[in-house]
């Protein structure tokens, strides 16, 4: 299913590798984070581009337009599909970030990465807002990122379940929602608080589901991926 991409959260390349392998061909891409990464380093991000694989690479960048541009340039030379951005870091920075995967990705003659950006991270409340001295509340704030994100030029944005919604009233059809926080009726919420089922999310405006846990915990990730597209492929 291509809706359905799977976060490698693990810390070497052998067991996302052997993640990769399994769900290979039943889901829609593989998504790096921070933990593989600063662990393994780019060459498993190039691995899996090279055999075809779809990679949204979680890096989350956020510093000066320059920084950004450099670090959105060499993922895109990677070859990843989709990578993101911190909303926060305005609107110069989010246009460099665009900027720079399209004349890279040019360059070597292959579409453009997806340049998505985070708007505010879930684990913020609305007490770590008034620290870091935003007044406004919670939704208001998440939809003006994703509006600047979306006047910036970007793709898409990161967005939790509850604000689905809300960014695609505001965003419109033809900007991506790519969504994390996704649970089985069954499964361990871990620490994710505020959960949508897939099929919920995909029906709130989803474009694209982020699942780790569910997925590369589970005894059979296979078996457990396979019931998270035949859910979504049920008629209502
Ligand atoms: O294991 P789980 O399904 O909770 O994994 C969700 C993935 O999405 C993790 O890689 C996590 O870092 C990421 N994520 C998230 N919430 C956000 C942004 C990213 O859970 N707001």
């Amino acid at each position: 299913m291509d809706q359905l991409l799977v976060a490698l959260d693990v810390d070497t390349v052998n067991d996302a590798r052997r993640l990769a392998d399994a769900l290979r061909g039943c889901v829609g891409g593989f998504k790096i984070g921070s933990r593989l990464f600063t662990s393994e380093g780019p060459r498993f991000v190039e691995e899996l581009a090279s055999k075809g694989d779809r990679v949204f690479l979680d890096l989350k960048f956020h510093d000066i337009p320059h920084t950004v541009a450099g670090a959105v340039t060499a993922a895109t030379r990677l070859g990843v599909w989709m990578l993101n951005v911190h909303a926060a870091g305005g609107s110069a920075m989010m246009r460099a970030a665009k900027a720079a995967a399209a004349e890279e990705a040019a360059r070597h003659s292959r579409p453009t990465p997806l340049v998505i950006a985070v708007t505010m991270l879930t684990s913020l409340d609305q007490e770590t807002l008034g620290e870091i001295g935003v007044k406004d509340a919670m939704t208001s704030q998440v939809g003006r990122l994703a509006s600047l994100t979306q006047t910036a030029g970007l793709d898409g944005v990161v967005a939790s379940p509850q604000e689905i919604g809300l960014i695609r009233r505001r965003c419109g059809d033809n900007f991506a929602i790519v969504t994390p926080g996704i649970r089985g009726a069954a499964d361990a919420k871990g620490d994710q608080s505020r959960t949508l089922t897939a099929t919920e999310a995909l029906k709130a405006g989803a474009t694209y589901l982020v699942v780790g846990r569910p997925i590369i915990a589970a005894s059979d990730p296979r078996a457990a991926a396979e019931r998270i597209v035949a859910e979504c492929q049920q008629p209502n």
